[in-house]
């Protein structure tokens, strides 16, 4: 079975360099465990608690961590959550969080997961197939001007008005049942001739994204940092698509702004021409730090944010 070749790994270590000893790093993404095991060997004094909504990821990386002992917990459970999750495990607050958000190659790569167009699985795309409607669920249920919105505003993709009335044409005529038989819509839709990607890559990344409500899930994690970041705590989050990376950017920009803390660095740091070469995922992979409570600023922002909090009485 492929693994997952995570992305960026020497610049998400470099990044969570002044970690406290004895801080806690949620990893929000564990997948196969690759961030986490870097870090907690260049972090001998860091404990790592991760969580994955996949049940088969989470298998995965309670295996690989195990060697580490009680300095690696691994859970299921969503990153839009993390901070109730670390709560529930007795840690108050987390002295870094990193998040590797979309899905993992390992989940792209098994047909039966449904993300693949290329070869025959259920139209399911749930990362956590025990939550929520899968993707076909997502398609019969909804009338097609919504299913035409998800694939505009989440895929970018022009033709999105014309897949989405054959996608509902096909649902009723019984032809759709395989992401093969999704596939072969999408590319129907368009005009015969070459084209730069596959006409079905746009519309099965926009249900993906939907159904597993991936920027609300970045939406939600984002907001719990201000109330479960310690001082000088590192967030750390790489994304793959300019949708995600705004959302990042703008929070991190506003942060800043209210002195929270300090963004690392302007731009994205991104994979060198080698990683590039030997792992394509690297390639639209952007990476975004930002420390938390700046050195200087005294109570930190954390503290202000929650004393903030507590005079609005909530
Ligand atoms: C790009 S992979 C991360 C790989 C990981 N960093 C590693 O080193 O193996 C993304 C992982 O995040 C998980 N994931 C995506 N969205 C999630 C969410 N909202 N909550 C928890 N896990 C999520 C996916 O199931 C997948 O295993």
């Amino acid at each position: 079975m492929a693994e997952h070749l995570p992305v960026l790994v020497s610049a998400v270590v470099k990044a969570f360099g002044e970690l406290r000893p004895g801080a806690t790093i949620v990893d929000g993404t564990c997948g196969f465990g690759g961030h986490s095991a870097a870090l907690l060997e260049r972090y001998p004094g860091a404990n790592v608690v991760g969580f994955d909504r996949d049940t088969e990821a989470v298998a995965h990386a309670t295996q690989r961590l195990a060697g580490y002992g009680r300095r690696a917990v691994v859970r299921h459970g969503r990153f839009g959550k993390w901070l109730e999750q670390l709560r529930a495990l007795g840690v108050d607050h987390a002295g870094g969080l990193l998040l590797d958000v979309g899905v993992s190659s390992y989940q792209l790569d098994r047909p039966e997961r449904g993300f693949s167009f290329r070869e025959a699985g259920p139209v399911d795309m749930r990362m956590d197939p025990g939550g929520g409607p899968s993707a076909l669920e997502f398609l019969q249920g909804a009338p097609e001007d919504e299913i035409a919105r998800v694939i505009w505003r989440y895929g970018d993709e022009r033709l999105s008005r014309r897949i989405a009335r054959q996608i509902k044409r096909a649902l009723d005529e019984d032809r759709l049942s395989t992401t093969l038989d999704l596939a072969e819509i999408c590319r129907r839709a368009y005009p015969k001739g070459q084209h730069r990607i596959d006409p079905a890559t746009r519309t099965f990344q926009a249900l993906r994204i939907h159904v597993n409500d991936e920027l609300g899930e970045l939406e939600n994690a984002l907001a719990s940092v201000p109330e479960g970041m310690e001082e000088a705590g590192i967030i750390a989050v790489i994304s793959f698509h300019s949708l995600e990376d705004r959302i990042v950017k703008q929070t991190m920009r506003e942060w800043q702004e209210q002195s929270f803390g300090r963004i690392l660095k302007p731009a994205p740091i991104t994979a060198d021409e080698p990683e590039r070469v030997s792992n394509p995922r690297a390639r639209s992979a952007k990476l975004r730090v930002f420390v938390w409570g700046a050195e200087d600023a005294k109570p930190t922002g954390a503290d202000r944010y929650r004393s903030k909090k507590h005079r609005q009485g909530t």
